[in-house]
């Protein structure tokens, strides 16, 4: 047959990696770690096989086993050793995160980046104080314990300024709000730059979803909401103009860094913030998309290594450039 256009050609294996469009570098993952102020031992996440949370002391040994696989950076998440209403431990200057990322700073050249939020701070598991709605506004609906309650938004942008600063002074390289709060990054940005922080890039949750796909990471730092759920700060499924929306207000209001969460099941969206924003874009392959990946593999129904770096692939390829994953030390490893 006298083909004119044989595609083939080009995949060979001679020049397939000559002619790839995509490649995924360690540098551009970053690995979350899970830092537990009520343990002092390492305690196996068992819906996230291979996570633990660690002990204040393991930190550091933690964060160099991350350092030698080569990826770019650590998130860091606390559990509190008590919680409250306010979520007061989120800023105390000898809390969780904090004792962390100074010894982390002080002992590895690690980059440091730190969630902001105050789910796993709150006793009720919301991501701020809560405050009565008003009629009309969205309550949580359906709520059994007090279906006139919601996250109060301006006292909540207080707490995440304090956060920040504190996690800033501690030794955070880089600040990563994922409360959905409204206003959440000028907040922050202004805490930051107060105190002489101008330098700390925020990396903004700016499109969060309201995903069933957390719940391992909700076991992983005990931050599910004790009632209710979380619909009326995060995103609609259903929606991608709104993340476009969503994602420019948290642009104007100074984010370095822009980031869609989850991932795989959201790579529309990451190819639309790709399209309409030269920021950098991140993409936060989360615990549920980890989890479903493994559970399948132990059943024997996937390779492993090979869905692991075939979904990376294909969250770069998307448009993001940073990818946030709990695959990421053993994906580094293979590269
Ligand atoms: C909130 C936060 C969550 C995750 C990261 N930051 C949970 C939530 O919004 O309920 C989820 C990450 C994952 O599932 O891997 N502080």
């Amino acid at each position: 047959m006298n083909l004119t256009h044989r595609p083939r050609r080009l995949r060979q294996d001679r020049v397939r990696g000559l002619v790839s469009e995509t490649s995924l570098e360690p540098a551009d993952l970053i690995a979350p770690v899970f830092v537990d102020a009520t343990t002092d031992e390492r305690v196996p996440i068992e819906s996230m096989p291979g996570h633990e949370r660690v002990p204040i002391d393991e930190s550091v040994a933690r964060v160099e086993e991350v350092l030698e696989t080569g990826v770019g950076a650590v998130m860091l998440f606390g559990i509190p050793e008590s919680k409250d209403p306010e979520g007061t431990r989120a800023w105390a200057e000898d809390g969780v995160v904090q004792e962390a990322a100074r010894r982390i700073s002080a002992d590895t050249d690690a980059y440091i980046i730190t969630d902001v939020c105050l789910c796993e701070y709150t006793d009720h598991g919301h991501c701020g104080p809560l405050e009565e709605a008003l009629r009309g506004e969205a309550g949580y609906e359906g709520c059994p314990h007090d279906p006139t309650l919601t996250v109060d938004n301006d006292a909540s942008l207080e707490a995440l300024d304090r956060i920040a600063v504190s996690h800033a002074e501690a030794g955070a390289d880089m600040i990563a709000p994922s409360g959905m709060m409204d206003g959440m990054v000028a907040a922050i940005r202004e805490g930051l730059d107060r105190k002489g922080f101008e330098h700390v890039p925020i990396m903004s949750y700016a499109a969060k979803y309201e995903s069933a796909f957390y719940g391992p990471f909700r076991d992983a730092a005990d931050g599910a909401p004790a009632f209710g759920n979380r619909r009326h700060y995060q995103m609609d499924p259903a929606n991608a103009r709104e993340a476009m929306r969503e994602v420019r207000l948290d642009a104007e209001q100074g984010a370095d860094v822009l980031m869609v969460k989850p991932a795989l099941p959201y790579l529309d969206i990451v190819r639309d913030l790709r399209r309409e924003f030269d920021h950098p874009i991140a993409a936060y392959n989360v615990s549920g998309e980890y989890a479903m990946l493994h559970a399948a593999a132990e059943k024997g129904w996937l390779d492993l290594e090979a869905v692991a770096l075939e979904s990376l692939l294909s969250i770069k390829r998307a448009g993001a450039d940073l990818i946030l994953t709990y695959f990421a030390e053993d994906v580094a490893k293979r590269l």
